[in-house]
C-alpha cells in the first residue's frame, strides 16, 4: 500500500515535471502549408461577401448538398472583414464545427497589413473557440493579390498566435500552438514567398517579444546577451562583440557604466554585426536602450506601475531583433545592432543626482535625475556606433520618456531628427507596417536647454518638453553630419490589450517591422 502510493506520487511528480518542462518553451508557432483538406475535426474557412465560396468551400458545399451555403445564410454572418461565425459542420462535410471568417468583397484590394490582421484575428478566435487550431482555409482562389495575400494571412496567423503563457502551470490556460496548417491550392508559390520573406521576420518578432516580456529576474544584461547569442548561433555573416564593465572603463564609457553601477547585475554593450552587403557600403546602425529594469535609481519611481519597467529594454531587443530578421532573410545589406544594457537600481554603489560622469565622447554630463538613465546608456551607445561605423543611417530606439506616451498614446511612436528629409519615408513605412510614427520637434532650444553650468550637458531639463530634451541629449553625442533618427517608443512598446497581430498582451516588439521595411526599401541590393 505504502509502496504503491509512493510510486503514484513519484509518477505524478514525474509527469508534472515533464508538463512544466514542456510548457516553459515558447518556440515560434510553425506554419505549415498543404493543399489537402483534412477530413474531420474542426475547420476555419474564409468566405467573401455575398456567400462567395472559393474552390474548397464550393466542394464542401457539394459534399453537403448545399448544406454549407444554407447554414451560412441561416446566420447573421455577412463575411465583413474581421467578422467571424461558428456553425455546426454540415452533414456530409465530415467536420464537427466550421469557423467562418469574413474576407470582405472579393473585389477589395486589401493592404498587406489588412490581410495580416484578418489572419491574426482568425487564429485568435479559433484558439478561443476550439482550444487547438484546426486547419485554416482562406480560399482566395483567383483573387488578384493571391500569393501576397495568402502569405500575409499566414504571417498574421503566426503573429496572432503569439502568447506569453510559459509561466501558467494550468494547462487549460495555455493558448500557444506548436503548429498551424494553412490549406491552399497553390502551396509552392505562397510558401516560397512566405518562408523567405515573412517567416524570418515573424521569428525575429517572436524572440524579441519573448525577451521583452520576460521579467527582470530572468532577463538582465548578461542573460539578454546570452539568449541572443544562442539564437544567432550558426547564422551566416554574423559577428558578435560584447563589452563588460572592464571593457567599458577602458573605452571610457562612463555614462553607460554609471547607470549600471547600482546593480549587482553588470552592464553590457552588445554589438551584432551583420555584414552581407557590399564591403564598401556603410552600414545602417541601430542602437537600442537596454534598461533591463528601471527603478529610477536614487530618483526612485513610484511603486504602482514600476513592475512594467521590465520592458525598458524593448528598444535594445528590437534593435537586435531587426538584425536577426535581416540575417534570417539573408538580406544583402550591412547592418549593426547595438544594445546598451544596464539595470537601473538604487543602492550604496548607485550614482547620485549631482554626480558628474564622463562619456566616451569626452563630454561630461551632470546627472540631474538618475531616472533619465536611458539617454545616458545611449550617449555611449550612439557615440560608439557613430565613430566605429560611420553609418549610412543611425537609428536609436528607446522607451525614453513618459512624455511621448502622454502626447501620442498607443497610436504613434515619436520620431525626432535633425535631418527632416528622412521623415516622409519613415512615416510612410510606419503606415505600411502598422508601426506608425508622428514627428515631434527637435530644435536649437532643446539643445540649449540641456547645457549645464557644472558639466558640458545635463541629463534632464525643465526648459524643454521632456521628449524633445531627451532627443537633444542623445543627439549631442552624434555628429550632426550623420543621418540620425531617434524613435521614442515608450508609449507603443507595450500594450495591455490583445490585438490581432501586435500584442498578446505585452510587448509589441515595436520597430522591427518598421526598420526591416525601411532597410529593405532603402539599403538592400537585389
Ligand atoms: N523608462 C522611462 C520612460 C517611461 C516612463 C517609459 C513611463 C514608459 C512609461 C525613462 O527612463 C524615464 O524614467 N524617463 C523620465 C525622464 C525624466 C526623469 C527626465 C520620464 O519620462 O519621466
Ligand atoms: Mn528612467
Ligand atoms: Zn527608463
Amino acid at each position: 500500500m505504502k509502496n504503491h502510493s509512493l510510486i503514484l506520487v513519484s509518477l505524478s511528480l514525474l509527469i508534472t515535471a515533464f508538463a512544466v518542462a514542456a510548457d516553459t518553451t515558447s518556440e515560434p508557432t510553425q506554419i505549415e502549408f498543404s493543399n489537402t483538406l483534412p477530413t474531420e475535426g474542426n475547420l476555419v474557412l474564409g468566405v467573401f461577401e455575398n456567400d462567395a465560396l472559393g474552390d474548397y468551400g464550393t466542394s464542401l458545399d457539394a459534399m453537403s448538398q448545399g448544406g454549407l451555403s444554407h447554414a451560412i445564410k441561416a446566420t447573421a454572418f455577412e463575411a465583413k472583414i474581421m467578422q467571424t461565425q461558428v456553425i455546426t459542420g454540415p452533414i456530409g462535410t465530415g467536420f464537427d464545427q466550421i469557423l467562418l471568417v469574413g474576407l470582405g468583397q472579393k473585389t477589395d484590394t486589401n493592404t498587406a497589413l489588412q490581410w495580416q490582421e484578418i489572419g491574426g484575428n482568425a487564429l485568435q478566435v479559433a484558439v478561443k473557440t476550439f482550444k487547438t487550431t484546426p486547419a485554416l482555409v482562406f480560399d482566395l482562389d483567383q483573387h488578384v493579390q493571391k500569393t501576397q495575400a495568402v502569405a500575409n494571412l499566414a504571417y498574421g496567423v503566426k503573429l496572432g498566435s503569439y502568447y506569453f503563457d510559459k509561466y501558467y502551470t494550468l494547462a487549460e490556460r495555455h493558448k500557444s500552438q506548436a503548429k498551424v496548417t494553412l490549406i491552399d491550392a497553390e502551396v509552392t508559390a505562397v510558401e516560397k514567398y512566405y518562408q523567405h520573406e515573412l517567416d524570418p521576420l515573424a521569428n525575429a518578432i517572436w524572440i524579441t517579444r519573448n525577451i521583452s516580456n520576460e521579467p527582470a529576474n530572468v532577463i538582465y544584461p548578461e542573460s539578454f546577451v546570452a539568449q541572443w547569442q544562442a539564437h544567432f548561433k550558426g547564422m551566416k555573416n554574423i559577428k558578435i562583440r560584447v563589452f563588460d564593465e572592464k571593457d567599458m572603463l577602458k573605452q571610457g564609457m562612463g555614462a553607460l557604466y554609471g547607470v549600471g553601477r547600482g546593480s549587482q547585475r553588470q552592464p553590457r554593450l552588445m554589438v551584432v554585426e551583420y555584414m552581407a552587403g557590399q564591403p564598401e557600403d556603410a552600414p545602417v546602425v541601430l542602437v537600442g536602450k537596454g534598461i533591463t529594469f528601471d527603478t529610477g535609481g536614487i530618483s526612485l519611481k513610484n511603486p504602482p506601475n514600476m513592475w512594467n519597467m521590465k520592458f525598458d529594454m524593448s528598444g535594445a531587443a528590437s534593435s537586435i531583433g531587426t538584425i536577426y530578421a535581416l540575417a534570417g532573410r539573408q538580406a544583402k545589406v550591412n547592418a549593426v545592432g547595438i544594445a546598451a544594457l544596464a539595470e537601473n537600481m538604487p543602492g550604496s554603489a548607485a550614482q547620485r543626482p549631482g554626480d558628474v560622469v564622463t562619456s566616451m565622447s569626452g563630454k561630461t554630463i551632470q546627472i540631474r535625475s538618475t531616472d533619465a538613465e536611458g539617454r545616458l546608456v545611449l550617449a555611449d551607445g550612439v557615440y560608439y556606433g557613430d565613430i566605429t561605423y560611420n553609418p549610412a543611417l543611425l537609428v536609436d530606439l528607446a522607451t525614453l520618456t513618459g512624455s511621448v506616451g502622454r502626447a501620442l498614446g498607443k497610436d504613434y511612436a515619436g520620431v525626432f531628427t535633425r535631418h527632416d528629409d528622412l521623415i516622409p519615408d519613415f512615416i510612410n513605412m510606419g503606415q505600411q507596417t502598422g508601426e506608425e510614427l508622428w514627428q515631434l520637434p527637435l530644435n536649437e532650444n532643446h539643445f540649449k536647454a540641456i547645457e549645464n553650468n557644472v558639466a558640458d550637458v545635463m541629463n534632464s531639463s525643465l526648459d524643454a518638453p521632456g521628449a524633445s530634451a531627451g532627443a537633444a541629449f542623445i543627439g549631442s553625442f552624434i555628429r550632426d553630419t550623420t543621418p540620425w533618427i531617434h524613435l521614442d517608443i515608450a508609449g507603443v512598446a507595450w500594450h495591455d490589450k490583445t490585438t490581432a497581430i501586435k500584442a498578446s498582451p505585452g510587448s509589441t516588439s515595436f520597430g522591427i517591422q518598421l526598420m526591416n521595411g525601411y532597410i529593405k526599401s532603402h539599403f538592400e541590393t537585389e
